[in-house]
């Protein structure tokens, strides 16, 4: 399975993203294997899109444990933000490097965030935890400085409706355009079951749209020609699962 998922968790209906306090250590040692995704091809291609970052501040929202954070500090960015809600945080983050724990959703409530603006704004493989997604889109663009913009991932819809079919002994179609929520359990976790709501990638772009962005640049990212010779069983995982969308989204002047 991938090394990221933006999905929800089922065992926690009241709040969705409840989960993550028990599932962020074995999403982390999972995404920490030498043949994870997020190492061979997600961040990558979140690195490549980001571009130069030095004297950029930048904020992460669903940060994880902040390791992708730090190594933008290492490049050069300066008073990054990390939120995450689960806490699950090294004791002593790097200098120029704070932190928090806190909710996507309500931004303006994270002190760390509020009344600031940030040059870069990430959400990798976290904005299926917004619960209004037009709503928190709006609030990051709020926070964006001059000539800022955001970088946002998240998997490809079609992983799912390959995955439902299978189970369901249904088709692709009718799986890609299902309404219904679908469960499966998290392959971090087999205790922890996951909940997702369906998205196409129309309903992406529409949601960009609303929130008053365009894309500027987007993303299919794949193994490189070595990564692929070396680790055969993740490109045999790509060609079925597709991988992630990743897209580089800048306000609209006249949004
Ligand atoms: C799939 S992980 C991605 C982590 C990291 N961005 C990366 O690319 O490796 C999803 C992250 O979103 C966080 N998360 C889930 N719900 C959240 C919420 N409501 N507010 C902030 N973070 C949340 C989880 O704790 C988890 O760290």
């Amino acid at each position: 399975m991938a090394a990221s998922d933006d999905s929800r968790a089922a065992d926690s209906p009241g709040d969705p993203s409840q989960a993550w306090t028990a599932l962020a250590p074995d999403y982390e040692r999972a995404r920490d294997r030498e043949d994870s995704l997020d190492r061979l091809v997600e961040w990558p291609a979140q690195r490549d899109l980001l571009g130069d970052v030095s004297g950029r501040s930048v904020l992460d929202l669903g940060c994880g444990n902040g390791g992708k954070l730090a190594e933008l500090v290492r490049d050069g960015a300066t008073a990054c933000v990390g939120v995450d809600v689960s806490g699950n945080f090294p004791s002593a983050p790097a200098p120029g490097l704070e932190l928090v724990q806190g909710d996507l959703n309500e931004l303006d409530s994270v002190p760390a965030v509020a009344g600031r603006t940030f040059d870069r704004i990430l959400f990798l493989q976290s904005f299926g935890y917004a619960k209004d997604p037009i709503r928190t889109l709006k609030a990051a663009r709020a926070r964006l400085a001059d000539d800022g913009f955001i970088l946002l991932t998240k998997t490809q819809p079609i992983r799912y409706a390959v995955e439902q079919a299978e189970e369901n002994g249904t088709s692709l179609g009718e799986e890609y355009f299902a309404t219904s929520r679908f469960s499966y359990r998290s392959g971090w976790n087999d205790d922890i079951t996951l909940t997702k709501r369906r998205y196409t990638i129309s309903d992406l772009i529409n949601v960009f749209s609303a929130a008053g962005l365009w894309i500027e640049a987007a993303l299919e990212p794949q193994l490189s020609s070595d990564a692929r010779r070396r680790y055969p069983h993740k490109q045999a995982w790509m060609d079925k699962h597709l991988g992630i969308l990743a897209f580089r989204l800048r306000p609209r002047q006249d949004a």
